[in-house]
């Protein structure tokens, strides 16, 4: 079993590169089936969930080409198969086969998905919407099993603007007969991301990044390529870092405008900063003032932020109140923090942090993915040694964490049982 072990205290200076966005990267290599050809993917992270999607694909008889960032996927060959269950349940984007290969073959057999433990994740919304095109969908336990004659352009209004539905009815009306409007959809950037990727292809979708999409179906998309867009999660985790331990620490690679609530909420919290077009520079601010947050879809301050943010109000002067409002079950790490030393109640979906408190080392564990980046930064900042667990969680989001954090001056490693080093 791997384990990160971070002695904490280390003032951070020097650049941490963001990677491409995990959210956008795990659609958009799905969406590489719905052509016929091969599509070029830049800036792809080196995370866990790309390679269970590049499984997949192999499983679906494409042939794949990794070097460096750079992803290739040649779809000329691709079979439809059912996606086994140890698949379907590796990863939550699993799930972006279902709207492509619907879209492909007008016929999908796959298992419900599998992703973090942060709430019950229904996959209703996508349902409706498939059954809006004209599938017929067959929900055997976690066997799911869509088919459709033909798929017809129609309206949908989504009952909740999610993120994943959003970008499975997309894939599944891109070649639909006529035309397809979907309302009340989600705006995050990556869905921008994806849709420029389907249009590149030859789809004609406009209004990504609105709550209004429209989709003019097409017969036929071809080769492409599409650069993803830098991680605005990643890029949020090591900014909230640099204002607990930096020292002109620099998160490069970003764009700024994807995490404008976070921005304005360390603003209001007194930490300074410098923005530029694709960089934001950060000290450790030793007033911190506390502040309350209620996470938000996108462009609000957005659930992935909260619980690396919990951290930081640990450290901050007065009472903070945090609110969750998506997912039901994010506060699995608090736990943990309070056993560092933090002075954190916590209900279901909200909590009160007491600050500021000095955080000591000790054993925690990756409870998901944003609630074990949260551990890695409360390690980061904590007197002596903190051993996280769990971390696969950690691996499946988070591009060589362990390099980019020892070279901007990190005593972090991963270890695993048999006293192995790994650099990830
Ligand atoms: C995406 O999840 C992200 N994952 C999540 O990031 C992120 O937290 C979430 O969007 C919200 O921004 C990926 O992109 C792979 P949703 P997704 O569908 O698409 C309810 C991370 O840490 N809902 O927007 O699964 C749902 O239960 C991860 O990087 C239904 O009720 O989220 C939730 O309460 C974690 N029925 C809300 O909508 C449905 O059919 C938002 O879910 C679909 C969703």
């Amino acid at each position: 079993m791997k384990k990160i072990i971070i002695n904490g205290g280390n003032k951070l200076s020097g650049t941490i590169p963001i990677s491409g966005a995990k959210n956008s990267a795990v659609a958009i290599i799905p969406a590489a089936i719905l052509c016929d050809e091969q599509s070029s993917i830049y800036n792809v992270p080196n995370i866990s969930d790309r390679d269970a999607l590049i499984d997949i694909l192999h499983l679906l008889n494409c042939e794949t080409s990794l070097n460096g960032d750079l992803l290739k996927i040649d779809s000329s060959k691709l079979e439809n198969k059912k996606i086994p269950l140890e698949l379907s349940k590796k990863m939550r984007a699993s799930y972006y086969f279902m709207g492509a290969l619907l879209s492909k073959f007008k016929h999908v057999e796959m298992y419900f998905p599998g992703g973090c433990n942060i709430g019950k994740r229904p996959i209703d919304i996508h349902i409706k919407g498939f059954e809006a095109l004209g599938a017929k969908v067959k929900i055997k336990g976690d066997l799911y099993t869509i088919d459709a004659k033909e798929l017809n352009g129609t309206n949908i209004t989504l009952d909740f603007a999610s993120v994943g539905a959003t970008i499975n009815i997309m894939f599944a009306a891109v070649k639909a007969k006529g035309k397809t409007i979907i309302r009340n959809a989600a705006r995050e950037a990556e869905i921008v991301n994806i849709a420029t990727f389907l249009n590149n292809m030859g789809a004609k979708i406009t209004g990504a990044g609105t709550s209004i999409i429209r989709i003019e179906g097409v017969e036929h998309l071809h080769r492409t390529m599409i650069e993803v867009i830098p991680d605005r999660i990643e890029a949020a985790t090591y900014i909230i870092l640099g204002a607990m331990i930096g020292d002109n620490l620099k998160i490069e690679n970003i764009i700024p405008e994807h995490i404008d609530a976070l921005l304005s909420k360390l603003k209001d919290m007194n930490v300074k900063y410098e923005v530029d077009e694709t960089s934001v520079t950060i000290s450790k601010c030793d007033n911190v003032k506390s502040t309350n947050i209620r996470t938000e879809v996108y462009p609000g301050f957005v659930t992935d932020m909260g619980q690396p943010m919990s951290v930081l109000l640990t450290q901050a002067h007065g009472v903070s109140l945090f609110e969750e409002t998506i997912w039901e079950n994010r506060m699995g790490h608090v736990k943990y923090l309070n056993k560092m030393g933090a002075n954190i109640k916590n209900g279901n979906t909200n909590s009160v942090t007491i600050g500021p408190t000095p955080l000591y080392g000790c054993e925690v564990e990756a409870t998901d993915l944003r609630g074990g980046a949260a551990m890695v930064l409360a390690g980061l900042i904590a007197e002596g040694t903190t051993t996280i667990t769990s971390i696969e969680h950690i691996l499946r989001g988070y591009d060589s964490i362990i390099t980019k954090l020892k070279n901007v001056g990190a005593d972090i490693k991963i270890e695993d049982d048999e006293k192995d080093l790994v650099n990830m």
